[in-house]
Order: structure tokens, then C-alpha cells, then sequence
């Protein structure tokens, strides 16, 4: 994948899992990398240990001022910017009526405003790197949420904002279309990462950090033990990416559910077939 070579790529929430394994293999293929986290000691430990083009950011997606600040660092830092995976994100499990309303905030801030703003942010400096026909990407981390109701949960809020997220990639494909910035959203299904534990990051305003019950942290341990590694999730991704794929899934298992959805809009569109038709002839 030399086209990544000496590119500009800027992560967020790359301070670990899936983000942290882009990073990294970034970094191998001779991308200068912007690790953005709001865990910033995570951050700068990874940064440091994957070489002078790599560099550490504290920005949490939640500020839009972070963004900025995050945006107008690597500019002067690395004087232009290529890629950008809007990878930060959170997950409660639970159903809609038992989510707490503050929770529901935090996932709407961090899962939807968060890449709302880092889209408005970076897309008009992407468009500068197109015009001076450099590689301009912006990439959405979806999930196999994205398609359907996944085999694994309930998380139900987390469901529905990583649905708004090809929502938010399919309108930024269009509104984009004219430009050469290209847009993709990523969805992997399961991955062994700390999502499980993602309350470990939560603000004060949406409730604060908590550390999980070790009982429950060690369920969810096992069952995300189950995913794919970050680092083949990862290795798939850049394919895509440096394919230009608009629609990059890293994990066949989603076909076990990605279907139902268009199954069930055809069923409903040939009962509107035959109930209109039936009106017609009673006209
Ligand atoms: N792990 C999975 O099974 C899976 C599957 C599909 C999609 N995803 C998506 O992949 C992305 C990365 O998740 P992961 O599984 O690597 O989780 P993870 O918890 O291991 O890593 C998430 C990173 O995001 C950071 N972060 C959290 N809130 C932030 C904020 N407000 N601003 C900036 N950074 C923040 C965390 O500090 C952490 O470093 C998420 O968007 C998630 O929804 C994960």
C-alpha cells in the first residue's frame, strides 16, 4: 500500500483498539500519523513507540473547539492533512427504554456530533489537499450496527447512532460529489477491543467515568475475546481505503443479518403493490 507513504493521516480515539491498530499500520506503510484521543497519556505512550512521524493529540470529540485546536495542529505540524478517520466512539448496552437520557447524550455527542464536527472541521482542509491533487479521504468508522440489528447485544442506542453514521457517509458522498474528496464508511463486525468498557471515558456532564463490575467486565471480556483482531480489521480497512471503496466491510459474519432489512422493505413494497392495485379496482 505504498499510496499511503508520507501521507498525513489524523485518527481519533486511535489511542486504542481499532483506531490504534490503524495507526499502526499507518505508521508501517510510511504514513506520518495524528493520534487523537482524549485519553491523552494513551495517546502519547503509542506515539512514542511508533517513531518521530507519529505524533499525539488530547481532543475529545464531544468540543468541537478540540477539533479545531486538533485540525490547526497538524496543519502546523505536518503542513497538510490526507486522511481522516472519524473513528471515536462509545457503546452502552441496554434496551431504548432502559437507557439512561444522559447516556443517550453521550452517545448522540460522541457517535454522531463528534463526526458531524470533525467532518465540518477537516472536509474543507481535505478539499485543499484535493485541489492540490494530493489524497483527500474521509473515513467514518461505522459497524455492523450500520446495516441492522446485530446478532450481538442489545445496545440499542448504539445501534441506532451507528445507523445515523452511513446515514451521515451516504449524504457526505453526495454533498460531495462534485469534489475529489473521497468518503467511505468502515464497518467492522465484532472486534477484541475495550468498547465493552467505553464508560471508563465518560465525561462528567453524561454521568462521569465508571469502572464496570468485574463480573460483567469479564463477560463482555470473553465475548469480545470472540471478535477480530484490531490489526486484521485494521489491514482490511486500508485495503479498501487505498481502493477507494465507499462501503468497506472488514467481517463476512454481518451477511447473517444485513439482509433481513431489505428483505423485509421488499415484503412491505410488494403488500403496498397489492393493496393499491386492489383499490384501483374498486374505484
Ligand atoms: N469493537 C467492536 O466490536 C466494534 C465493532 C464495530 C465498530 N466499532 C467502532 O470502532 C470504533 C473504535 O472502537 P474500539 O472498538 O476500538 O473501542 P475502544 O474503546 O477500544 O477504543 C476507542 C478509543 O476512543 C477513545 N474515545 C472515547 N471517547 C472519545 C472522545 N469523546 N473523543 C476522542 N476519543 C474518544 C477512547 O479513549 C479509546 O482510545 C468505534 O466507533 C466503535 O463504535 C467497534
Amino acid at each position: 500500500m505504498s499510496n499511503f507513504n508520507n501521507t498525513v493521516a489524523v485518527i481519533t480515539g486511535a489511542a486504542n483498539g481499532i483506531g490504534k491498530s490503524l495507526a499502526i499500520a499507518l505508521a508501517d506503510v510510511g504514513a506520518r500519523v495524528a493520534i487523537a484521543d482524549v485519553n491523552l497519556s494513551r495517546a502519547t505512550e503509542l506515539a512514542e513507540a511508533l517513531g518521530p512521524k507519529v505524533r499525539a493529540y488530547r481532543c475529545d470529540v464531544t468540543e468541537r473547539s478540540q477539533i479545531e485546536a486538533l485540525a490547526e495542529g497538524v496543519i502546523n505540524d505536518f503542513g497538510q492533512i490526507n486522511y481522516v478517520f472519524a473513528n471515536a466512539g462509545v457503546a452502552v448496552p441496554g434496551s431504548i427504554l432502559a437507557t439512561d437520557p444522559a447516556e443517550f447524550d453521550w452517545l448522540l455527542d460522541v457517535n454522531i456530533r463528534g463526526v458531524f464536527s470533525t467532518i465540518q472541521v477537516f472536509v474543507p482542509l481535505l478539499m485543499k489537499s484535493a485541489e492540490a491533487k494530493q489524497a483527500a479521504h474521509f473515513i467514518i468508522t461505522g459497524s455492523e450496527n450500520s446495516f441492522g440489528i446485530s446478532n450481538t447485544g442489545p445496545s440499542s442506542a448504539y445501534t441506532m447512532t451507528k445507523q445515523a453514521s452511513l446515514a451521515l457517509a451516504e449524504t457526505l458522498r453526495r454533498d460531495l460529489a462534485e469534489s475529489a474528496v473521497a468518503v467511505s464508511i468502515f464497518c467492522p463486525g465484532l472486534v477484541d477491543t475495550k468498547l465493552y468498557d467505553a464508560r471508563r471515558t465518560r465525561q462528567d456532564r453524561y454521568g462521569g467515568e465508571s469502572a464496570m463490575p468485574q463480573e460483567y467486565a469479564e463477560r463482555a471480556s470473553a465475548a469480545m475475546a470472540q471478535g477480530q483482531d484490531p490489526g486484521v480489521t485494521a489491514a482490511l480497512c486500508l485495503a479498501g481505503v487505498a481502493n477507494d471503496e465507499f462501503l468497506i466491510i472488514t467481517d463476512p459474519k454481518i451477511r447473517e443479518f444485513s439482509g433481513k432489512r431489505n428483505t423485509e422493505i421488499n415484503h412491505a413494497l410488494d403488500i403496498v403493490d397489492t393493496r393499491l392495485a386492489n383499490w384501483m379496482t374498486k374505484q
